[in-house]
Formats: structure tokens, C-alpha cells, sequence
């Protein structure tokens, strides 16, 4: 990619404290259009907490946050889902007493694209759903409320996706299923940042990752290459809990 395009999310210095506790402590990364990217590291790494920012679900305490070139850092986030910016949860959080159908009627009235004759209905077969369609979302088990929270989220419209360990407890049919909508959805030019900790999914769809520890980036590249490099090693290996 030339200087002179630059690209779509542009994370640089990035500080978020939690009292005297720097979660992120001067993160950079970039993603690009039609890209999926992997962000990984230990727990406690500050990968969530990346996410919680970018999505303005907390204001940052330093460094910058551009999407498109504008500065959007510590804007809320209903301003940034209607920029393009929306997430999934590691913990889904639905409308519980909602129906499945009315999560994503919510999305789409809210999410800026409410005018475009948007159907709700698309994002619950896209997702698997329809059948669900009428059921309270307290029904659903745990990985389908999962897909529910990116259907919402995908009912946005957003141009950059950040996707918060989606794949935990999905079975390995339905990671297969997801994998491939992810690819899907990036081959139409959407910008998605995918935190996982299962590495066999990482390494099925990203194209490239940034690992993280202790809130900052210790090697940007593709993950073969990141296997290999001994900083990486060292974090993932000589820690007791590396799940
Ligand atoms: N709301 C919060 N208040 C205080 N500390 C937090 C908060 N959110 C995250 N942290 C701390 O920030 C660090 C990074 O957490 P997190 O971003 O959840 O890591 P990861 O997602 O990589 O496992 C952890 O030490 C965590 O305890
Ligand atoms: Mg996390």
C-alpha cells in the first residue's frame, strides 16, 4: 500500500489506564479494507480493552484513532457505529427479553441505515437464525447468541468489524461456517479485526497479525513469521496460563 493511501483504521500510541494501570500503553497497528487481521496475546494483554476503545466504549488517554483519515478517537459510540465502527462482545450481550428478530430490527433502526430498506431478516439467514427468528434471545444458547451479536453488529453496516473471541465455544462445524463468512464479508471490503485465542481460526482467516503484550505491539506480520520470532515465543511460552 502507497503513503498516499492510507489506511482505512490507523491505531498509533494508543494509551488507555485503568487507575495507575496502563491496559494499552502506546499500541499502534493498522488494518486495511478488505483485510482481516489478527490480534492476539496472553489474557491480560489488553486486547479487549483495544477493542473497548476503538469502539468508544472508553475514551482513550492517549494517542490517536483515525478511520478514514479522520480523527475519531473518544468519540461515543453511537457516533462511531454511525461512522462505520461497530464490535461484537467476548461476552454477548443481546436483549435478553427481545426476540431474535427484534435484536436486529434494533441494529438496523439505530445502527445510521435505517432509510436503505435494510431487511433484518437478511442477517438472520447470513447468520443462521431465521429459524430462531420469534424466540427470546434468553433462549438462545451461548454460541448462537454469539452469532446474534454479530448479526446486529453486521446490521450496521459497519466498514471496520472488530470481532472479540467469537470462536470460543462454537463446535468446529459452525467455526468452519463463520470462518468462511468472515472471509465473505472482507472480500467485499469490509475492514475486520479478529481477537482469537484459537490459533488453527486465526490462522484460517487472517491475512496478517499483530501480537500483543502488555498493551503494546511486539510483532506485526504474518503468523508463520510469528511462530518463529522469539520475543512472540517467549510471551506465549513463559507464561503459566497460556490459553
Ligand atoms: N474496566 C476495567 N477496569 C480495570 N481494569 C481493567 C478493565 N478492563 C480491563 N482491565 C485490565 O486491563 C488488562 C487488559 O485486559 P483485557 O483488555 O481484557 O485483556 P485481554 O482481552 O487481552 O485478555 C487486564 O489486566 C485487565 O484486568
Ligand atoms: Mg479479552
Amino acid at each position: 500500500m502507497s503513503p498516499e493511501t492510507p489506511s482505512l483504521l490507523q491505531v498509533t500510541g494508543l494509551v488507555k489506564r485503568f487507575g495507575g494501570f496502563r491496559a494499552l500503553d502506546g499500541l499502534r497497528f493498522h488494518l486495511n479494507a478488505g483485510e482481516i487481521l489478527g490480534l492476539v496475546g496472553p489474557n491480560g494483554s489488553g486486547k479487549t480493552t483495544c477493542i473497548n476503545v476503538i469502539s468508544g466504549l472508553y475514551a482513550p488517554d492517549g494517542g490517536e484513532i483515525r478511520l478514514g483519515g479522520q480523527s475519531i478517537g473518544g468519540l461515543p459510540s453511537h457516533r462511531l457505529v454511525h461512522a462505520g465502527i461497530n464490535r461484537t462482545f467476548q461476552i454477548p450481550k443481546p436483549f435478553l427479553t427481545m426476540t431474535v428478530l427484534q435484536n436486529v430490527e434494533v441494529s438496523v433502526a439505530y445502527g445510521g441505515h435505517g432509510q436503505e430498506g435494510l431487511d433484518p431478516h437478511y442477517f438472520l439467514k447470513l447468520l443462521d437464525l431465521e429459524s430462531h427468528a420469534k424466540q427470546p434471545a434468553a433462549e438462545l444458547n451461548s454460541a448462537q447468541q454469539k452469532l446474534l451479536d454479530l448479526a446486529r453488529a453486521l446490521a450496521t453496516k459497519p466498514r471496520v468489524l472488530l470481532v472479540d473471541e467469537l470462536a470460543a465455544g462454537l463446535n468446529p462445524a459452525e467455526l468452519e461456517k463463520i470462518a468462511a463468512k468472515l472471509k465473505e464479508l472482507a472480500r467485499s471490503g469490509m475492514a475486520i479485526l479478529v481477537v482469537e485465542h484459537l490459533m488453527g481460526f486465526i490462522d484460517q482467516v487472517t491475512d496478517r497479525v499483530v501480537v500483543m503484550n502488555a498493551g503494546k505491539e511486539i510483532f506485526e506480520g504474518v503468523l508463520a513469521d510469528a511462530i518463529r520470532n522469539p520475543r512472540v515465543v517467549e510471551v506465549f511460552l513463559g507464561q503459566d496460563d497460556a490459553a
